[in-house]
């Protein structure tokens, strides 16, 4: 496949807005301004492109979500928090075409009837929010940014906002309540953004890979963007490749290349010629696969259908020499340092998992060790949460506990009884706290 979204990568100053303009740069604008809004929303139906930031949602029908007859502003927001582990796309689409998301910015501004975009960026991307802010001078000096754009009468100011770097405030509502300058805790959902979001208006959320695809789709055709892939899950996709291969880096490939592909073609293989034991297909919040998934097609329904999901496409690679009980203590550390701490599930949740796999490496594991990680991981998802970080910990830990089973009895053999004076009792089972049942 022809490179799309990273076809600016070693061009000399591709940054520039003359390079941009040389590569047919802001044409899709110029399309889109001379049709209606509706048609550009249905242009990007039609193209069936869905979300990049995550859950894979159709983008053009979360734009035709927001009120048409709305008598407030709206808002647009592109989503440059990128702070999935594993997950490293989005920065190299700004390094080297940050053009490219203004205007995919400024025409699902233009759809949806938003004068307003901000772009969210993760406080630690400061070279990327510089890079950012450089590209919107030179689009605002040339008319493509600013009032009256391109004497189309439409209106569009685009601000860099810079996050403090939390987890949290790459879900959707915890970055609109920190855009408007609250502590990053998510809201219920619904209503849902696109009806009531930043400051109450109706705003659309969309990341950085999915904006840069816009353009794309409207100089090249809704037609053409779907050709690319299969049904339901079309076009380009970046993926980011880390860990154990030769190879790591951002590839970007059609949707539904399989994983094998992807590891062995593109990344090189495994490192030290070992073999692969698993990996997560999505970033580490997607529920871990093994080398047996390898041929799984790498595209939405696909991962789905393997029990695990696509995500933001970060696949973290690891070999045999990987013990997954270390893996667990990995992930349950992270989220527990990043768990913003409204919902008590997910708060003490992924704190408790910390504390198991903290002992079971220490050999102080218990025989109930697995099933209570399960039971905890079972009480902090699939809806027991506002906001799916519960998820985002217990589907990939419970995945570890179940597929891995042995490796936790294994850590359970090898340790010595725990001291039992110091664990204090309940006394409405009479066990101790911590395995209470
Ligand atoms: C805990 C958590 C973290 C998230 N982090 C990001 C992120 O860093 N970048 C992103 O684009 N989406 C992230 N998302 C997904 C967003 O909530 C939202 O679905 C996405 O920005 C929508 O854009 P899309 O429709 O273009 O995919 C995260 C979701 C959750 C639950």
């Amino acid at each position: 496949m022809e490179s799309i979204l990273l076809r600016a990568r070693g061009v000399p100053n591709s940054r520039d807005l003359d390079s941009y303009l040389a590569r047919g740069g802001w044409e899709g604008l110029k399309r889109a301004l001379a049709m209606a809004p509706e048609a550009v929303i249905q242009e990007v139906i039609d193209s069936e492109l869905r979300g990049r930031g995550g859950a894979g949602f159709p983008t053009g029908r979360k734009w035709s979500f927001v009120p048409k007859d709305h008598p407030g502003p709206k808002y647009l927001i592109c989503n440059a928090d990128e702070s999935e582990p594993g997950t490293f796309k989005d920065r190299e689409i700004i390094e080297y075409d940050p053009q490219m998301v203004l205007e995919g910015i400024a025409i699902a501004a233009y759809a949806i009837g938003a004068h307003t975009a901000y772009i969210y960026i993760r406080g630690e991307f400061f070279r990327w929010a510089r890079l950012l802010e450089e590209a919107i001078g030179q689009a605002r000096s040339r008319g493509f940014l600013g009032k009256d754009i391109l004497g189309s009468g439409f209106d569009l100011e685009v601000w860099v906002h810079r996050g403090a770097g939390a987890y949290i405030c790459g879900e959707e509502t915890a970055l609109i309540e920190s855009l408007e300058g609250k502590r990053g805790f998510p809201r219920l959902k619904p209503p849902f953004p696109a009806v009531v979001g930043l400051f109450g208006q109706p705003t659309v959320v969309n990341n950085v890979e999915t904006l840069a695809c816009i353009p794309h789709i409207l100089t090249r055709g809704a037609k053409w963007f779907a050709s690319i892939g299969r049904p339901r899950n079309t076009g380009p996709k970046l993926f980011c490749v880390s860990g154990h291969v030769n190879r790591p880096g951002v590839y970007e490939l059609p949707l539904g290349v399989s994983f094998r592909e992807i590891i062995y073609e593109h990344a090189g293989g495994i490192r030290n010629g070992n073999r692969l034991k698993a990996f997560f297909p999505g970033g580490s919040s997607a529920p871990v696969l093994t080398a047996q998934d390898v041929d799984v097609a790498a595209d939405f329904d696909a991962c789905a259908a393997a029990g695990s999901m696509l995500g933001s496409g970060g696949i973290i690679v690891m070999d045999e020499t990987v013990n997954m009980v270390e893996v667990g203590r990995n992930l349950a550390h992270f989220y527990a340092h990043e768990s913003c701490g409204q919902c008590t599930p997910c708060r003490e949740g992924s704190d408790w998992c910390l504390d198991i796999f903290n002992r079971l490496l220490q050999g102080l594991g218990h025989p109930s060790d697995p099933e209570q990680l399960l039971r905890i991981c079972r009480y902090a998802s699939q809806g027991m949460t506002i906001c799916p970080l519960g998820d985002a910990f217990a589907l990939p830990i419970s995945s570890l506990v179940t597929k891995f089973r042995e490796e936790f009895e294994a850590a359970i053999k090898r340790s010595r009884p725990l001291p039992p004076q110091k664990l204090p009792v309940m006394p409405w089972t009479g066990k101790d706290i911590r395995f209470g049942g």
